[in-house]
């Protein structure tokens, strides 16, 4: 009899014990099930405001950013030279490896405003220090057109400097050649560039023509220039310069790459094809720029050619 009971109570309170454990499982699940839902959002990286990203995407057509990293700027080999170097204009469409998750704003700042790298090392050959005037606006404005775009893959190899390279360099004979060395790294990037139109948005433009035509704009033969390279010309209103050039004669020369009369530009040597895509409200602010210098003499033909 009371074997019988006790028998009973263990099968009453197994039973218990198995539904406990049963609504315990129950709970975990329902539970788990809310806990570790996926809702897959997706958020998407920072919306490129677009207009923004247009007005990069301007700048970097007419700024001449595609002469040297590729037309799809995916990077291209700009000079494949050892013993004196190998100079390769790196793929803007990724981030470099081993700075994925950095963002592309502080990369353009790196190169654009300071002529390094995400490592802070000095680049080759990429004209920072035309570009080192570019506004915040600016460089804000291609960052965004820059992470528009599609990661282009090539093929590249790194950019080196082969032992002749390195002697030139030690020998004062590439100069330029490091940006980094000849940037002001305390002078901070102006907020944003003048009012399209004026003659201050020329001179701020024009800052990109320097490097060949130097900072009194009367050109003469460029360091960088290789063999059979023209000297850069007398931008200043000389009679050895653009003295007898309308406005619309240099807007033409820049659409069309020739001269007023009828001559070509050396596209190689000048960079008319990018200078082109300027806007008229663009170039009619550089016009108004070099028609305000004084005028200049062009140096002498003797030495211009190398
Ligand atoms: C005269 C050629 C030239 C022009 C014009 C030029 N670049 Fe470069 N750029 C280079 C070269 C070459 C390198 C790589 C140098 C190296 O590897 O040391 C480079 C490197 C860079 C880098 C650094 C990549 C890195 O390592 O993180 C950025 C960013 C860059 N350029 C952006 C631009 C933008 C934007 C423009 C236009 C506003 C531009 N470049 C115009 C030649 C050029
Ligand atoms: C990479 C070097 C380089 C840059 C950058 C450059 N130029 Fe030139 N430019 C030259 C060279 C070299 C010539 C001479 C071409 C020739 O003789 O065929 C030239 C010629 C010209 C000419 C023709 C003048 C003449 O009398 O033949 C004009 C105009 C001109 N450049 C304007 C500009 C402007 C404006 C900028 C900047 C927005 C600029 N260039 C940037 C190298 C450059």
């Amino acid at each position: 009899m009371t074997g019988k009971i006790v028998r009973r109570a263990l099968y009453g309170a197994g039973v218990l014990l198995g539904l406990c454990l049963l609504a315990a499982a129950l709970v975990y699940a329902l539970s788990e099930t809310r806990l570790r839902k996926d809702y897959a959002i997706h958020v998407a990286p920072a919306t490129a405001d677009p207009a923004l990203a247009a007005q990069g995407k301007h700048l970097a057509r007419s700024r001449g950013c595609a002469d040297c990293h590729g037309d799809d700027f995916g990077g291209k080999v700009l000079l494949d030279e050892m013993p004196f170097a190998r100079v390769v204009g790196d793929d803007l469409t990724r981030m470099p490896a081993g700075h994925e998750k950095a963002s592309i704003r502080e990369r353009m700042f790196r190169a654009l405003h300071h002529g390094v790298d995400m490592d802070s090392r000095p680049l080759l050959m990429m004209p920072s220090k035309e570009f080192a005037s570019l506004s915040v606006q600016e460089i804000d404005a291609l960052s965004a057109y820059f992470a528009t775009l599609a990661p282009v893959r090539h093929e590249l190899p790194d950019s080196a400097m082969g032992p002749i390279g390195r002697a030139l360099l030690v020998g004062g004979k590439l100069d330029g050649f490091l940006s980094a060395e000849t940037i002001d790294h305390a002078q901070s990037a102006v907020a944003a560039p003048p009012s399209l139109g004026t003659l201050e948005y020329g001179r701020h433009a024009a800052q990109l023509c320097t490097g060949c035509h130097r900072g009194d704009f009367a050109g003469g033969r460029m360091d960088h220039g290789g063999p059979g390279m023209p000297p850069a010309a007398n931008l200043t209103p000389h009679a050895t310069g653009l003295a007898d050039w309308s406005e619309r004669d240099f807007i033409v020369a820049m659409r069309t790459g020739r001269r007023p009369d009828g001559s070509e530009l050396d596209g190689k040597a000048m960079p008319w094809r990018a200078v082109g895509q300027a806007s008229d409200a663009e170039l009619h602010s550089i016009w108004l720029f070099l028609r305000s210098l004084p005028p200049v003499a062009r140096e002498t033909d003797a030495g211009d050619r190398r």
